[in-house]
């Protein structure tokens, strides 16, 4: 039988936000399961940069953190070869389809986004119509590929199944437009919590920069913040119900060394908490050291970060390009003639 090397690859779409540090959350949560499925999967990657404007940003920060989110999602292992990683305000199908969207999402649905409430709660002087509509940009971001598969943290799942919800009632109105994704959430490390206050998740914005552990802090950093994390009174490595620190903690070493937390329990038994963060710890240093070792070198390489970034956006353009006809002539626009 032919059929296994015929039939098409599922497609795989991701995005991130380059809005500053990216943290051990959004390795754990997502960027680790992008590089792991580049194989088996035909993947395409983006910085959501259109997106990180729904907060103020600073003209030259903003360029300089986006360069920088570039070349750290390279260190970590995507490989543009294989997988087109681009800029998304370089491919400009995304803002066109997004606008169509708009048009075929409710309002009442993205009021009902916990996203837009929180941002909206935290940044109460700029509530500007992006970050309400923010969620039909990524749905056209993930709908343009034909995306089957979209590796993301927990938090994204709400915004996931709005885009299913677009995508069904656009293909219930003109006939199969776009496939219907799924999100591709990770057993562990879904949702890395805060180490300081473990019922939240733990989130590049947060103010006490010990809350959050970021994949480019020096060893030292990660070593305190590990260290400080905190836990509970029982002072017993195990997880649990009210155990939320320790839940966390046993989460992130068990993503980082692979090891299941019955497994985890066993290797700490009689040991105390001290230990058990100062392995997390050194675990996190060690599996991040790789990966901040490539960063120095590629943050130096300007072309080449602009030959992935070009070659990558003229890709991703010619793919997105064929789904955005297709929408554009089913809603009833004149074809272009140029
Ligand atoms: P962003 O930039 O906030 O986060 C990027 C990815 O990291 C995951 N993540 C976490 N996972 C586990 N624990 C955490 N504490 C944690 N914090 C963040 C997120 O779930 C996400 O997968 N709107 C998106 C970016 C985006 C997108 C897309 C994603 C734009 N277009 C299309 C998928 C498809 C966002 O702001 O992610």
């Amino acid at each position: 039988m032919e059929t296994a090397n015929t039939e098409r690859k599922k497609v795989i779409f991701s995005a991130i936000q380059p809005s500053g540090t990216i943290t051990l959350g959004n390795y754990l949560g997502a960027l680790k399961n992008w590089i792991s499925l580049q194989d088996e999967y035909s993947c395409i990657f983006a910085l959501a940069d259109l997106h990180t404007i729904t907060v103020r940003q600073e003209p030259a920060k903003f360029r300089r953190n986006v360069l920088e989110a570039y070349a750290l999602l390279l260190a970590c292992g995507i490989d543009p070869e294989k997988s087109p990683f681009f800029i998304q305000s370089h491919v400009c199908t995304h803002s066109e389809l997004a606008w169509v969207l708009n048009c075929y999402t409710q309002f009442g649905e993205l009021q009902r986004m916990t996203q837009f409430k929180d941002k909206a709660a935290k940044h109460a002087d700029n509530v500007n119509a992006g970050l309400f509509t923010y969620p039909s940009l990524m749905a056209a971001d993930i709908l343009l590929y034909q995306a089957d598969l979209v590796p993301v943290g927990a938090d994204q799942k709400q915004h996931l199944e709005l885009t299913r919800n677009i995508a069904e009632r656009f293909n219930g109105i003109y006939g199969r437009t776009f496939t219907v994704p799924d999100a591709y959430i990770p057993l562990q490390g879904a949702r890395i919590m805060s180490l300081q206050e473990p019922t939240r998740k733990m989130s590049k914005s947060d103010e006490n920069a010990n809350a959050y552990v970021a994949v480019l802090d020096k060893p030292e950093d990660i070593m305190r913040k590990c260290r400080r994390a905190i836990t509970d009174s029982e002072a017993c490595v195990r997880c649990g119900e009210g155990k939320d620190g320790i839940n966390n903690l046993m989460g992130i070493y068990s993503c980082v060394t692979g090891l299941s937390n019955g497994q985890i329990e066993k290797e700490f038994e009689n040991k105390g908490y001290g230990d058990f963060k100062t392995a997390v710890g050194e675990a996190v240093v060690e599996h991040l050291r790789p990966i901040q070792e490539r960063y120095a070198d590629l943050i130096k390489n300007r072309d080449y970060l602009e030959q992935c970034y070009t070659e990558s956006a003229q890709k991703a353009l010619s793919i997105s390009v064929r789904t955005l006809n297709k929408v554009m002539k089913k809603v009833g626009f004149i074809p272009r003639a140029f």
